[in-house]
């Protein structure tokens, strides 16, 4: 089976048990077909993405609400669905990328399926159900813009990943303050590996960067407004997660510098 099989069967999928399996062994990458860049996704109805409205995602600090931590926790399994697809988009986007640059699209898409299998779980045992709320389309609007490998690893990995390094460690420290163990290890496995993901982003960053241009104006210049660097982080910045990512320190002190927005606009 092809590389761009598997991630065409995710992005069709009409049940989430079919959306979150993962790849077979000793998938190929052999016979490219022209780049396809997908409007949306198939989805189970129950997770049916409001592609015109903005689905809000509770603060860190309301998890002490029962009910608002299955919300929050609900939001993060879908942006993990999202981001599984997403990097299966990519598959299907980019058929002349690095072959090296395809197996890590498909080995990322794998974690985020587990992520969103993990938070799931969590939703259940904590008597929720994943499909009980509507869920946003924000990554698959923001993706609409991405031309290129460069700007696709400028929107997912360096503004979305990026700014969830922040936002896990928010929630992380929630969840601990409660004394929900169970949800801030899962927290903390999926940061562990987000940090991977922006590696993967800052890896190709370093190769694709215009000679005579550094990484930051690279950046700045491959993701298109309402994204950017205000984007990419949260109101706390977790350094240790960018230095463990391999960003250098100009990179680190202007996304340091840079206020934080909501995806509306608002200062965070
Ligand atoms: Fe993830
Ligand atoms: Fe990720």
């Amino acid at each position: 089976m092809e590389l761009r099989e598997h991630a065409w069967d995710i992005l069709r999928a009409r049940t989430l048990r079919a959306k979150l399996e993962p790849p077979p062994p000793g998938l190929t990458d052999e016979k490219p077909r022209p780049g396809y860049r997908l409007t949306a996704p198939v989805r189970p109805a129950s997770l049916a993405m409001e592609m015109h409205r903005q689905a809000k995602v509770p603060p860190a600090d309301a998890m002490h609400d029962p009910a608002q931590k299955i919300r929050i926790l609900h939001a993060l399994a879908n942006h993990e669905l999202q981001a599984a697809e997403l990097f299966a988009w990519a598959i299907l986007a980019f058929p002349d990328a690095p072959a090296e640059f395809r197996q890590g699209l498909i080995k990322i898409m794998t974690d985020e399926q587990r992520h969103c299998a993990m938070y799931v779980r969590r939703i259940h045992g904590l008597g929720g159900r994943f499909g009980a709320f509507p869920v946003s389309s924000q990554f698959w609007k923001a993706i609409q813009e991405v031309e290129t490998p460069l700007q696709f690893i400028c929107t997912m990995g360096l503004t979305f990943e990026n700014a969830n390094l922040d936002f896990a460690v928010e929630y992380i420290d929630a969840a601990r303050a409660i004394g929900d163990t169970e949800t801030a290890r899962i927290l903390e496995m999926v940061h562990g590996d987000e940090i991977g993901h922006v590696a993967f982003a800052w890896f190709w960053l370093e190769r694709w960067k215009p000679a005579g241009i550094d990484a930051w104006a690279t950046y700045c210049a491959n993701v298109k407004p309402p994204l950017g660097p205000e984007r990419a982080r949260g109101a706390t910045f977790d350094t240790r997660s960018r230095q463990e990512a391999g960003f250098d320190d100009a990179f680190i002190d202007n996304l340091r510098a840079t206020d934080p927005t909501k995806p509306g606009g608002a200062p965070r």
